[in-house]
């Protein structure tokens, strides 16, 4: 069940779209959610959809084409780093090597103490501070190197 924590947050966003439009609030509704609980598991995606009262195929659709959601546990912090052109021009394949050395992870695998997991990302918008990556979905750190990226995992343990 969504807790009035969470369906507070949604009656919010609701009030930006009319009354008939509740769909239009799926993507702040699942980020509210995510928020919340960590990850979008099916019973989460379904009582979103019911509070929203549109199909619930329709709520898993919007999940699962951003990468920004995830439909399955991801530790505390979730690293994606971007692997476009920009990115990967600017070596952010030594960046990739170095993480998944340093936390003993693949992409789309959870460190062993449940805190890290490293996401392939795509491109962000802001190629001009390639490479770099960002940490749940939130805090973005630019142009990286392996001695930067053991300082930000530092200071997240
Ligand atoms: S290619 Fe990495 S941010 Fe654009």
């Amino acid at each position: 069940m969504l807790s009035p924590q969470i369906t507070e947050k949604i009656d919010y966003e609701l009030t930006k779209y009319p009354a008939e439009q509740s769909q239009a609030a799926v993507m702040s509704a699942l980020r509210i959610v995510q928020t919340e609980r960590g990850w979008l598991s099916n019973e989460s995606m379904s009582e979103v959809a019911q509070y929203l009262g549109m199909p619930e195929i329709a709520v898993m659709e919007v999940a699962s084409f951003y990468n920004m959601y995830d439909l399955a546990p991801v530790g505390k912090y979730k690293i994606s780093v971007c692997t476009n052109i920009s990115c990967m021009l600017r070596n952010s394949d030594e960046i990739v090597d170095h993480l998944k050395h340093k936390l003993g992870v693949e992409f789309n695998q959870v460190s062993e103490d449940g805190k890290f997991c490293l996401k392939e990302g795509e491109c962000m918008g802001a190629c001009g501070g390639a490479p770099l990556m960002i940490i749940n979905n939130h805090t973005m750190h630019e142009f990286l190197t392996p001695a930067k990226v053991d300082a930000i995992l530092d200071e997240l343990k």
